[in-house]
C-alpha cells in the first residue's frame, strides 16, 4: 500500500503543496471553492473580523448562523445584513460555556437544515507579565481563545461531516507563530490553537471525510481587540504604560478588518493549511523561519530601550 502512495504537486498561484495520493485519487478533502448556499456559522461574529467575514460570506451567498457574547454587537452585525438575500439567524453564545456550544451547534442545524463551515473567530487580549498576572485573567483568556476554539470545532465536527462538505477555520494569530513580551497568555492560547488545528487537518485529511481544516494567523488587524482586552498593571515592569498600551499596541494595526476577511475566505477556498492575513503576517513568518529563536534577543533589544 506504501507502495502506491505518491506525491503531486498542487500549483495554484504557483505555491507548491505537498498532496499525497493514494492510486491516484487525491488523499485531502475537496476544497470548498464555492461558499453559494453553504452555511457557516461564526463566534465572536459581533464585532471585528467576525463581522466583516459574515457580510463578505453573505455578498457570496451564503447563510450565516452568528453568534457572541455580545447581543448589541450581534444585533449590529444583523442590522448590517438587512437585505442580503441570505438567511441570517443570531444566538448570544459564550464560547467558553462548552455547553452553549454544543446546543448552539446543534441549533444551527435545526434552523439552517446543515452546517459547512465554523468560523472559531471569538478571541480576546490581555497583557500582563508572567509573574504578575492574576490567575483568573489568565484562566478567563484560555477559556475563550483556546476552549473556545476546542468547543466550537468539536461540537460541529459532527455536522460538517454530515453536510459532505465543511470546513473548519480556526483563528489563531502571528502570536501563534512567535512569542512576545507581556503576551504569555494569548501566546500560549495562540500557538495551541494553531497545533490544534494542524493536528486536526491532518486527521481530516488521513480519514477523506469530506471535512478539511485551516489556522488563521492575522497580523494587525483594525478592530476592537486592543480597546476591548485587560491589561495589567504588571506590564510597567517591562517598560509599558498600562494605561496608554492598548492605545500604542493599535498603532501596529495596519489591514482593515475587510481586507482581512477576504483573506481568510480566499484561503479557505484554496483549502489552504494556514493563512497569513495582512503584510505583516508575511513578514513575521518569515522572520520566525529565518531567525527561529535568535528573534527574541531582537525583541528584547527593542523592549529594553523603553525600560
Ligand atoms: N485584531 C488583530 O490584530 C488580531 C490579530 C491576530 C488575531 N486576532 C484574533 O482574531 C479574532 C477576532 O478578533 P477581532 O480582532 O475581530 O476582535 P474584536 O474584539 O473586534 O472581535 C472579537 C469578538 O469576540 C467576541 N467575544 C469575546 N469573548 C467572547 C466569548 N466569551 N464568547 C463569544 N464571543 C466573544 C467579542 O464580543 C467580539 O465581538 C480573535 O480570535 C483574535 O484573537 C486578532
Amino acid at each position: 500500500m506504501v507502495a502506491a502512495v505518491c506525491r503531486s504537486f498542487d500549483r495554484v498561484r504557483g505555491r507548491r503543496e505537498a498532496v499525497a495520493t493514494v492510486a491516484g485519487k487525491a488523499a485531502i478533502p475537496r476544497a470548498m471553492k464555492e461558499f453559494t448556499d453553504r452555511v457557516a456559522a461564526i463566534t465572536g461574529a459581533g464585532s471585528g473580523m467576525g463581522r466583516t467575514l459574515a457580510l463578505a460570506l453573505a455578498r457570496r451567498g451564503c447563510h450565516l448562523a452568528l453568534s457572541d457574547i455580545d447581543e448589541r454587537g450581534l444585533a449590529e452585525t444583523a442590522a448590517q445584513l438587512q437585505g442580503a438575500r441570505v438567511k441570517v439567524t443570531t444566538q448570544r453564545v459564550d464560547v467558553a460555556d462548552r455547553e452553549a456550544v454544543y446546543a448552539w451547534a446543534d441549533q444551527v442545524v435545526r434552523d439552517h437544515g446543515k452546517a459547512n463551515l465554523i468560523f472559531n473567530n471569538a478571541g480576546v487580549g490581555l497583557g500582563a507579565t508572567v509573574e504578575g498576572m492574576r490567575q483568573e485573567d489568565f484562566e478567563w483568556l484560555m477559556n475563550i481563545n483556546f476552549w473556545g476554539v476546542v468547543h466550537g470545532t468539536r461540537a460541529f465536527l459532527p455536522h460538517l461531516k454530515a453536510s459532505g462538505e465543511g470546513h473548519v477555520v480556526n483563528t489563531s494569530s502571528v502570536f501563534g507563530l512567535i512569542g512576545v513580551p507581556s503576551q504569555s497568555a494569548y501566546n500560549a492560547a495562540k500557538f495551541a490553537v494553531r497545533g490544534f488545528t494542524e493536528s486536526l487537518r491532518q486527521e481530516l485529511d488521513i480519514l477523506r471525510c469530506g471535512v478539511s481544516a485551516t489556522s488563521v494567523h492575522p497580523g494587525g488587524i483594525k478592530t476592537n481587540i486592543a480597546r476591548s482586552g485587560r491589561i495589567d498593571p504588571s506590564i510597567a515592569s517591562l517598560g509599558a504604560d498600562p494605561n496608554s498600551a492598548n492605545l500604542k499596541f493599535e498603532k501596529n494595526f495596519i489591514t482593515s478588518a475587510e481586507a482581512a476577511a477576504e483573506a481568510i475566505l480566499r484561503g479557505v477556498a484554496k483549502n489552504k493549511r494556514r493563512v497569513l492575513v495582512g503584510p505583516d503576517a508575511l513578514v513575521i513568518d518569515f522572520m520566525a523561519r529565518l531567525l527561529p529563536s535568535l528573534y527574541q534577543r531582537l525583541t528584547v533589544a527593542v523592549a529594553r530601550k523603553n525600560i
